[in-house]
């Protein structure tokens, strides 16, 4: 920041003003590095952002759509390390994957089965060209990346861990709780996590999920690190569960 903007700033916006410029900008160049460390390690690019309106298809959930930005490498960490749900029958769903860096990262994490499902055809090409590349030497791990709308995704027949960053609006995410509450109800455990929950309210209000606070050391890492607020839901036993 120059002497002038600083000043500029003090006189518009008092010292509170001038302290959130400058965490704003020192988080940012902390993601950065971060990020683009992930993407280099991996000879992949997960980091440039796509605006929907630039791709050529038509959807009629297209309008309900946010464009592809990936969640902070440091935030996916954060986000996912303290996962209740771990067991080797989970699967790890991304609903909206992007690029696919949420999947590439929960692997590290010792996931091990995974599935992006992302509605644009050409981002999804883009997710699956990364996976192949990080996980060509690799055996351990089994994923798939699906074209598909969220809103009617049929999940695998398994536990799910379900990662969302906010990656479209109310008519969609109404349609993925409805499954989600359906899964649960068959007997499986879900966990959600949910990055910049804006439709936090569906969630909130859906009687087979319970929120359940993130621990003590990503509630200061979101806190200090993010512009976005993150929710965590898990499954309550569904009605032919006996635990
Ligand atoms: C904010 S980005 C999140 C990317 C990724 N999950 C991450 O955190 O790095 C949202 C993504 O959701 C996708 N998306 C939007 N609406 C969708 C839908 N109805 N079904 C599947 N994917 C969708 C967008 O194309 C975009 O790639």
């Amino acid at each position: 920041m120059t002497r002038t903007k600083i000043t500029q700033t003090l006189k518009e916006d008092g010292l509170p003003g001038l302290i959130r410029r400058v965490h704003a900008g020192l988080v940012f160049r902390y993601h950065e590095i971060y990020n683009s460390r992930f993407d280099k390690a991996h000879a992949i690019d997960t980091r440039t952002s796509v605006a929907l309106e630039t791709l050529d298809f038509e959807h009629r959930h297209k309008s309900h759509a946010i464009d592809y930005e990936p969640t902070p490498i440091k935030l996916v960490e954060a986000l996912l390390k303290p996962s209740h749900v771990r067991a080797r029958s989970t699967t790890f769903l991304d609903l909206g994957c992007g690029k696919g860096r949420v999947l590439l990262k929960a692997a590290e994490l010792g996931f091990d089965q995974l599935v992006g499902v992302e509605f644009a055809s050409e981002i999804a090409d883009t997710a699956r060209q990364n996976l192949e590349q990080v996980f060509k030497s690799s055996t351990g791990v089994s994923w798939t990346v699906v074209s598909q709308d969220a809103a009617t995704y049929s999940p695998p027949r398994s536990d799910l861990v379900i990662f969302l960053y906010n990656p479209f609006t109310h008519p969609v995410m109404e349609g993925v709780v409805n499954w989600i509450e359906a899964h649960i109800d068959r007997g499986y455990r879900v966990e959600v996590i949910y990055y910049n929950s804006q439709c936090r309210s569906l969630f909130d209000d859906c009687n087979r999920l319970k929120a359940v606070p993130f621990p003590w050391l990503a509630k200061l890492q979101l806190r200090f690190l993010s512009w976005h607020a993150a929710a965590k839901y898990v499954s309550v036993a569904g009605p032919g569960d006996d635990v």
